[in-house]
């Protein structure tokens, strides 16, 4: 019997936000991370007599062009762990676009997950996490629980993710605030490749994550959840500045976003503790604690009632069910 492979999604503190080499997937810099609770991906894989791969999403079968990514990623692991046989993926998605998340990172990591049990590879999670970066970089982070970091690396098997601290003390909460539930226009890659060629703060960028990577683990290992929205905050902010001053600019904010920005500002002057990060998409994750949480959903549905929000805790790393 194969097992099924669970992975949760994560939410980068500090974000990835280019490559050095596409094709591997390896970022200009590390990158930081929150495993999430709520949202996961469930994987099961099993070999077929068949010369093409079936790949299946919420118990539909996947057309060529949907199933592409997934059959490419599937080309690029037969030949790094040299096997020939075709897999049946089947893969159950618990990260709703309603929920604001994307569905990559948790995709990815439980599916190198479920590869590693089905075709008994047997590899530590370090390597699993480079299998899964190689689908998609921020998978890389899902394989573990709580707080993760992402090594750069320089080549393939330099470039995987560890844990920092698992079972963290904090009690962060992260409440996800949808304005819209439609796909980006600019794909993360896309916008991340537009933002590393042109934009003239790209340099700046590696340097400031190479410091807020340093205070951000810092302010973990002190359990300081004011220090850590703080640098999170500034650090997302940052990565949106790389697309507005790219060349066309971009941005991957709608108006609500702005609003949501400024409404967190005005509930902190009130000592409500509460930050925003922002990945490629409108909607906004607001870093709360647990006695901040309600108050920050309160102020949100009172000024905006048209939104939805969802609350989200620490989750764990890869699982086999
Ligand atoms: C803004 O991991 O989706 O969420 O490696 O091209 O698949 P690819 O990109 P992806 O990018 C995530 C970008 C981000 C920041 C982050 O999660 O670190």
């Amino acid at each position: 019997m194969t097992k099924t492979a669970r992975a949760y999604t994560n939410i980068a503190l500090i974000k990835y936000w280019g490559k050095k080499n596409k094709k591997l997937k390896l970022p200009y810099t590390n990158s930081l991370s929150l495993t999430l609770d709520k949202f996961y991906t469930d994987t099961k894989s099993s070999v077929i007599d068949n010369d093409e791969d079936i790949v299946s999403l919420n118990g539909e079968i996947l057309d060529f062009k949907k199933s592409l990514r997934i059959k490419r990623y599937l080309d690029v692991v037969r030949k790094m762990y040299d096997f020939d046989e075709h897999l049946k993926i089947e893969s159950v998605n618990h990260v709703p676009l309603s929920a604001g998340f994307a569905s990559s990172a948790s995709g990815f990591a439980a599916l190198a997950a479920s590869i590693n049990s089905t075709m008994k590879l047997n590899l530590t999670n370090r390597q699993i996490s480079t299998l899964a970066r190689n689908g998609s970089g921020s998978a890389s982070r899902s394989i573990y629980g709580g707080f993760v970091e992402w090594h750069a690396g320089n080549d393939n098997d330099s470039s995987y993710s560890e844990p920092i601290d698992e079972n963290p003390k904090t009690d962060i909460v992260l409440l996800s605030v949808v304005i819209s539930e439609a796909e980006k226009t600019i794909s993360s890659t896309n916008g991340m490749e537009l933002s590393v060629n042109t934009s003239p703060f790209y340099t700046n960028w590696s340097t400031l994550v190479a410091s807020e990577i340093i205070e951000i683990k810092q302010a973990i290992a002190q359990n300081d959840l004011q220090k850590i929205g703080e640098i999170s905050e500034h650090n997302a902010l940052s990565m949106h500045a790389l697309t507005l001053s790219a060349n066309p600019p971009f941005t991957y904010f709608a108006p609500e976003t702005i609003k949501i920005i400024q409404i967190v500002k005005a509930l902190r002057q009130k000592g409500i503790l509460a930050y925003v990060t922002i990945d490629a998409g409108p909607n906004v994750k607001i870093i709360c604690s647990n006695e901040s949480v309600n108050k920050v959903k309160n102020y949100i549905n009172e000024q905006l009632p048209k939104v939805s929000t969802f609350e989200a805790h620490i989750g764990k790393g890869i699982q086999y069910i």
